[in-house]
């Protein structure tokens, strides 16, 4: 795949698959959700997420890769062709995903460092996996640590971009089954852990009265990031698909393939989190403090665990790049700037934020750091950037996209192009037109509304 004059094409239905995937499958899943999921109430939350994956998430998804096959275009240029007044919407998505970069690869980065402590030292992680986890995050000092891992990730996500992504879709064939099997083999282990089940009983008990405004925007906001929707990469995507490819089946691989990753990761570090008493609050260091009672409790654990941050680094560098690439070429298609130093500039502003993020991890215990926006205490650069992108620019992205299709493009347009003008079949093709046009506008803006409206806690 490449972004020449005359646009390449994913060689093979599998490869799409892959780069979808690899995009979606990331830090959203194994980071944040279980994190989420635990913040939120467990079972009910779960029930909220799969709902909203399997309603809104698929028809965004499908709305998002009929808009990119259309057009054969990046995400502005792609709106701008089927209607000039909206390519704005592409160009908020850039901004988005610019957004979540800059502390996306400081996450990044702890997967890279604790890689390196599996290899080098794992009795200081397994002797307080909690300390180890502050330690790296600063709590005895300046966060260095952190900061140059988090350069490192940076460094590697734009080499990648500046040398061609086919060598990660490449490796992405061996190494994404190999994470499906080892986080099935994980969650099992860390279901047996003893005491496990009681986080198991709380991942399965559906209590609705811990749902409120704030789990279900949290909800949604995690799909969104999850599926990387609402800022333009899956339109990206499928802009280099041919009209061959089935976009109905696309859509519902990539978007069961991302939930199950998500559902193994949750199922195993929830129950961690009750087996070893280790849970991370702000930070979130579940994929990471808590996991370290898992890998102590197996044969060969410190092998495993290396192997789990090495496949980690790699989910998280195959988003990174999605995103990198979409506002590179945004720049380089849409403002006519040169590919190498744009890829310069976007990656120094990009870690300047970042480190703005990491240093607010570290000093976020400080008395006074804290501001206090509509109840919720916020650190400008730390949870801050996420709510911004998570409960704002995400669901705002996937509204406008939604609508853009529903009532500007057109719903037959879509439905057109996602079954390649009858060459495949659309089973749901009424539903999924009623949910573009009402659905999705009228329950995303209404979640971002009473978020705004009710305030919203703090998880
Ligand atoms: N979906 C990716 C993840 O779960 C993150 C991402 C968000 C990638 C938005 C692209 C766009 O980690």
């Amino acid at each position: 795949m490449s972004t020449t004059e005359n646009r390449a094409e994913f060689g093979s239905t599998l490869g799409f698959i892959l780069s979808a995937a690899g995009s979606a499958v990331g830090l959203g899943n194994i980071w944040k959700f279980p994190g989420k999921a635990y913040a939120c109430g467990g079972g009910a939350f779960l029930i909220i997420y799969l709902i909203i994956v399997a309603v809104v998430g698929t028809s965004v998804m499908m709305a998002e890769f009929t808009i990119g096959r259309k057009t054969h275009k990046n995400a502005v240029g792609a709106i701008r062709e089927l209607n000039a007044k909206w390519s704005w919407v592409g160009g908020l998505g850039i901004l988005t995903g610019f957004i979540i970069l800059c502390y996306y690869c400081q996450v990044g980065g702890w997967a890279m460092y604790y890689i390196v402590g599996y290899i080098t030292d794992v009795q200081t992680v397994w002797a307080d996996p909690m300390a180890y986890f502050l330690g790296m995050l600063g709590a005895n000092g300046f966060p260095l640590a952190a900061l140059i891992w988090g350069l490192v990730f940076l460094f590697l996500t734009a080499f990648i971009i500046s040398h061609g992504t086919a060598g990660i879709e490449k490796m992405s064939t061996i190494l994404m089954p190999i994470l499906f099997i080892l986080l099935i083999g994980l969650m099992i282990r860390a279901c047996t852990l003893p005491g496990a089940d009681e986080g198991l009983g709380y991942m399965l008990h559906v209590d609705f009265s811990t749902i409120n405004t704030t789990a279900i925007l949290t909800a949604l906001g995690q799909a969104f990031f999850s599926l990387s929707l609402g800022m333009g990469v899956m339109i990206t995507y499928a802009s280099y698909l041919s009209s061959d490819d089935n976009l109905v089946s696309n859509t519902a691989i990539v978007c069961t393939l991302d939930t199950l990753v998500a559902l193994f990761a949750g199922f195993m570090i929830i129950p961690a989190v009750f087996a070893t008493g280790i849970a991370p609050g702000m930070g979130g260091g579940f994929a990471f403090a808590t996991l370290a009672g898992v890998f102590m409790a197996i044969p060969g654990g410190q092998f495993v665990g290396m192997l789990f941050y090495f496949l980690l680094f790699f989910a998280a560098i195959t988003s990174s790049t999605s995103i990198l690439e979409g506002t590179v070429s945004f720049l380089v298609e849409e403002k006519g700037m040169e590919r190498k130093k744009t890829l310069v500039m976007v990656s120094i502003v990009l870690y300047i934020v970042g480190v703005l993020y990491t240093l607010s991890q570290a000093y976020m215990n400080i008395p006074g750091y804290w501001i206090s926006i509509n109840g919720i205490e916020v650190t400008i650069f730390g949870n801050m950037l996420e709510y911004l992108t998570d409960r704002l620019l995400l669901p705002l992205g996937a509204f406008l996209t939604t609508f853009f299709v529903g009532w500007i493009w057109g719903t037959n347009n879509s439905i057109d192009e996602a079954t390649g003008y009858g060459r495949n079949k659309f089973a749901l093709a009424k539903p999924y037109a009623f949910i573009v046009k009402y659905i999705d506008p009228i329950a995303i803006g209404a979640i971002i509304i009473a978020g705004m409206v009710f305030g919203m806690s703090i998880s």
